[in-house]
């Protein structure tokens, strides 16, 4: 059991594989915490053949006696909530005893939803391409000062009945036609607490009393840093701080408790909605990074766009999160390419650039510098040695880590647990072995 507290979280665009490197890593943690986001998250873990999506509930549920924590920084949609639990009863997990929820969560009402799906209407072309969970709009009423927290289900009636009727009325000036009556809103808000009572918790103080006992919590990531709302590619962002800063105001943990940083990042790139994707391809290639890695979104079904490595997305999620390590996935994905390419900088009409803009503009003529790296012929999949990967291979993960300047210290070669290469020597292996 580590007594290191480590962070795992998206260095690219989402959907990296966070969930498979963080159900590998749970047996060395006693705790894994959610931090931020919501259901619009989709981590899927395959256990022997048995295909588990988990999208509010925390990574590390699928091994009995982790305790799985859903941070305040969570926005939390009760129904999606329990249609997960009770998915994840029938597939023979239980959560009982081991869920724990943030009393400072706030809730995801059903009009939320309808908000989300409204304001992608009202932008039209210049639409975000949400997964429409209300995750925004939950968001916004939080920071409105106007949001519902699950201790609010369980506190004063009347002060929620008060909260639920302004809430209600607000919705229904900007829902045009609407009369949504407050009552069933806030009878089903009851039930939902009532059904939580139970795992609802003081989650900072819960983790703060597991650290100091030595007991290893792991912080996962949902989403990613270039979705991250302040760091990412905004506005075509989500609306929470997917990169390291939002374990601290997520869980109501100190920074000095972050003890690392492991940031995922796929072997190529992908991107699921709207917003720039610098090497984004298109035709044949794409199509069979698509198919070969089953990039499909977990949660809605889109299809993802796909493109090569792209060393200056990489390289600025090092910086903002202070990576230690990166966990490099689907490497097997490009076995059988007879080249490769890395993303090493951007040209645009003011000169090439070699760190990410704030402004993306220029983005939309840009056109990647690639580096072109032969490809491999024999396979990665189901490698779980360094020294065992073809020379070509081992080449371009020493060429990632230089242009992005960080280790790969783990490297995944499929979607199975027992896929994976843990670097001899890495940083992983010490935070594992502390
Ligand atoms: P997350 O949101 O970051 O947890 O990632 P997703 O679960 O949305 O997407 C990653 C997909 O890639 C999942 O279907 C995983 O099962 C799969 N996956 C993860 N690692 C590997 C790998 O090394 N090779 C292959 N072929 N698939 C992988
Ligand atoms: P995981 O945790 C990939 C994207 C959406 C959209 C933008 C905003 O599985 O990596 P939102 O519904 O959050 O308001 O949508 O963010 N997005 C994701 N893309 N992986 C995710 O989660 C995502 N969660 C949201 O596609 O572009
Ligand atoms: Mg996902």
């Amino acid at each position: 059991m580590s007594n290191t507290n480590i962070a795992v979280l998206g260095a690219q665009w989402g959907d990296e594989g966070k969930g498979k490197i963080v159900d590998m890593l749970t047996p060395h943690f006693s705790t894994v915490a959610r931090y931020q986001g919501g259901h619009n998250a989709g981590h899927t873990v395959y256990v022997k053949g048995a295909k588990f999506v988990l999208h509010l509930i925390p990574s590390g549920i699928l091994h009995p006696g982790v305790t799985c924590v859903i941070g305040n920084g969570v926005v939390v949609d009760p129904q999606a909530l329990f249609k997960e639990i009770d998915e994840l009863a029938r597939m023979g997990i239980d959560v009982d005893g081991r869920l724990r929820i943030s009393e400072k969560a706030h809730v995801i009402l059903p009009y939320h939803r309808e908000l989300d799906v409204l304001s992608e209407a009202r932008r039209g072309e210049r639409k975000i391409g949400t997964t429409s969970r209300g995750i925004g709009p939950a968001y916004e009423d939080k920071v409105g000062r106007r949001g519902i927290r699950v201790c609010d289900l369980l506190g004063d009636r009347d002060a929620l009945a008060d909260e639920v009727r302004e809430n209600v009325s607000a919705r229904n000036r900007i829902i045009k036609d609407s009369t949504l009556d407050w009552k069933p809103v806030f009878d089903q808000l009851i039930g939902y607490g009532e059904r939580m009572r139970d795992w609802v918790t003081d989650v900072s103080l819960f983790l703060h009393e597991t650290m100091k006992e030595g007991k290893g919590v792991m912080f996962e990531g949902a989403q990613a840093t270039l979705l991250d709302i302040d760091h990412g590619t905004y506005p075509f962002v989500t609306s929470s701080n997917a990169s390291v800063g939002g374990v601290c105001t997520g869980l109501g943990v100190p920074p000095k408790a972050i003890g690392g940083v492991l940031g995922v990042a796929k072997a190529y790139t992908t991107r699921v909605g709207e917003g720039p994707l610098p090497t984004e391809l298109s035709g044949e290639l794409a199509d069979r990074l698509r198919e070969s890695g089953q990039e499909y979104g977990a949660s809605t079904g889109r299809p993802r766009r796909c493109g090569w490595f792209d060393a200056v997305v990489v390289r600025y999620s090092a910086r903002i999160n202070g990576l230690d390590a990166v966990a490099l996935t689907k490497l097997d994905v490009l076995d059988g390419l007879s080249e490769i390419r890395i993303c090493t900088g951007y040209k645009t009409s003011a000169g090439t650039i070699t760190e990410f803009p704030a402004d993306l503009r220029p983005l939309s003529s840009a056109e990647p510098v690639y580096e072109t790296l032969p490809g491999w012929s024999s396979p990665t999949k189901g490698v779980t040695q360094f020294d065992a990967l073809p020379a070509e291979a081992r080449r371009y993960i020493r060429r990632l880590e230089e242009a992005s300047g960080v280790d790969c210290a783990i490297i995944s070669t499929g979607s199975d647990r027992s896929e994976t290469i843990v670097k001899r020597g890495s940083v992983v292996e010490q935070w594992l072995a502390d």
